[in-house]
């Protein structure tokens, strides 16, 4: 379900019973701001040892005395404040609150400060990450939360900032949630033809078209490397082209690009069988894009964005590409495939090329490229990779205010000699060192026309064991760039 965010001012709020109210406390004392029965009942829990003040405690309290809630929940926030905090201690709250049936809470931020648009932002979206269930192949997953409405209460009437925060995180919060969805579903249930079909109800909405290739049109268009790495499933390919426009036909467009291998065996060069379930993720950048323009229909910000997404599976098979085979890309480079499971490249190759008739401003494509870059970053930033200062600089920023983090990775031209190849104009790895930068550098060959940057997402877009699951990464940074492009208030 979809819960809302509403503000009101304590005032409003006080007239009614909350069903349950969420009070953020940060942990540094010395800056609550409480009405005196909630501070009561704070010092209780804290006297009595039921609530610690470290970063992460969460107290719960049914019909707590006093107060015109059915339940309290207070959870502390780690005392630097910060939006990645107030995110944080909001997500930790949602477990004591599914199952009690609440259809709306109220939140307080026990701090002298209201809420503005960055932190009514972060707690919209922590919440929302905590109420997102995985349901589609799993009946007997629990029933959706009941949480309908989450009211943040203010001490004045909040000014059009914090509102257009609020519906800026309710935007994002639909993009990152439909991003999940696509990429937990598994490889035979999420195929290139079903991610078509979620473009293609993305496309019906408000600035959006689409279409989409099959697999002649794109031998015909000639891009030689996609289709080889098509070749060893049974699965039809789809190109996938999306298209944003909120602006004047004119104005070029930011081109977005997504790796959508829905399954990656590894083809030939065949991956080991621990862990490869995982490897139903390998569309997390093609589920970015989708997520993405979830969040553009629903924000409609003034720029135009083409989406881009050459999905298949990566198979072995009678017909499958070959170590060794020699295949020609769209732009008429040659590449010999000394590794079938370096297939994302091969894919991503052809769009970018193709992005090129576009006329971008920028083009950015999203993978989940390298295991290299997974060693490299771990799980916490993306890898960003671009010649281009200003726009690693956009895109950093974007990721730092978005909670979505990046860490640019170096592209000096001596690491494309690893590409080299005997017998075509490039080979498509370049051995185990640097593997996340020469699979960088062998996509800049195909880039030359435009402005570009490149996302690893191989570390950030799915988080594995106990909570195996996809993230909805980078949806919230793209989102994030292309609105402050737009001109839209940060927010
Ligand atoms: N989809 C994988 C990358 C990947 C691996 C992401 C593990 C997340 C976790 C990609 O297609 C791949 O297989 N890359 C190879 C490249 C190598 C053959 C040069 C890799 O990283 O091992
Ligand atoms: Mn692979
Ligand atoms: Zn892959």
């Amino acid at each position: 379900m979809d819960a809302r965010t509403l503000l009101l001012t304590r005032d409003q709020w006080a007239l009614q019973a909350a069903e349950a109210l969420l009070v953020l406390l940060p942990a540094d004392r010395e800056t609550w701001f409480l009405t005196p029965p909630i501070q009561a009942l704070v010092d209780d829990l804290t006297s009595q040892g039921e609530l610690e003040l470290k970063t992460g405690r969460v107290a719960y309290v049914y019909r707590p005395a006093g107060l015109p809630a059915q339940r309290l929940i207070v959870s502390v926030v780690a005392s630097e404040g910060g939006a990645k905090a107030l995110a944080r201690a909001a997500n930790a709250a949602m477990p004591a609150l599914k199952g009690c049936g609440a259809r709306q809470v109220d939140v307080i931020w026990a701090c002298t400060t209201d809420f503005d648009a960055v932190t009514a932002r972060a707690v919209t979206l922590g919440v929302r990450d905590a109420l997102y269930l995985y349901r589609h192949t799993k009946p007997s997953a629990p029933p959706p939360a009941t949480l309908a409405k989450l009211r943040l209460v203010c001490t004045r009437e909040a000014g059009p900032g914090v509102k257009e925060g609020v519906k800026q995180a309710q935007g994002l919060a639909v993009g990152i949630e439909l991003a999940r969805e696509c990429a937990n579903r598994p490889g035979n249930h999420c195929t290139p033809t079903h991610l078509a079909e979620q473009a293609q109800s993305i496309g019906a909405m408000d600035g959006m078209s689409v279409e989409v290739l099959d697999r002649k049109a794109v031998e015909k268009l000639g891009m030689g490397a996609f289709v080889a790495v098509a070749r060893g499933s049974d699965e039809p390919l789809r190109f996938i082209v999306l298209r944003y426009q909120g602006a004047g036909k004119k104005d070029a467009p930011v081109v977005l690009v997504g790796k959508g291998i829905t399954f990656d065996t590894g083809g030939i060069s065949i991956k080991p069988s621990a862990e490869m379930d995982e490897m139903k993720f390998d569309m997390g950048g093609a589920a970015s894009v989708l997520g993405t323009f979830r969040a553009l229909a629903e924000l409609q910000p003034k720029l135009n964005v083409v989406g881009l997404i050459p999905a298949c599976e990566n198979m072995p098979d009678g017909r499958a590409t070959k170590p060794g085979d020699v295949v020609t890309s769209l732009s008429g480079q040659t590449i010999e495939v000394l590794n079938t499971d370096a297939e994302g490249r091969l894919v991503l190759c052809d769009a970018l090329t193709y992005a090129e008739r576009f006329k971008p401003a920028v083009v950015i494509d999203i993978a989940t490229l390298t295991g290299a870059c997974v060693v490299a970053l771990g799980h916490q930033r993306s890898g960003l990779f671009t010649a281009d200062e200003a726009l690693a600089a956009e895109l950093l920023a974007a990721g730092d205010a978005a909670l979505d983090p990046a860490w640019r990775m170096p592209m000096d031209d001596e690491y494309e000699e690893a590409l080299k190849s005997h017998f075509a104009d490039v080979g498509n790895v370049g051995g185990r060192a640097g593997g996340a930068i020469t699979a960088a550098l062998f996509l800049r060959r195909f880039t030359k026309a435009y402005r570009w940057a490149h996302l690893d997402i191989a570390g950030t877009a799915w988080k594995s064991g106990a909570a195996k699951g996809a993230t909805g990464r980078p949806v919230a940074l793209l989102t994030q760039f292309l609105l402050t492009r737009a001109g839209q208030p940060k927010g």
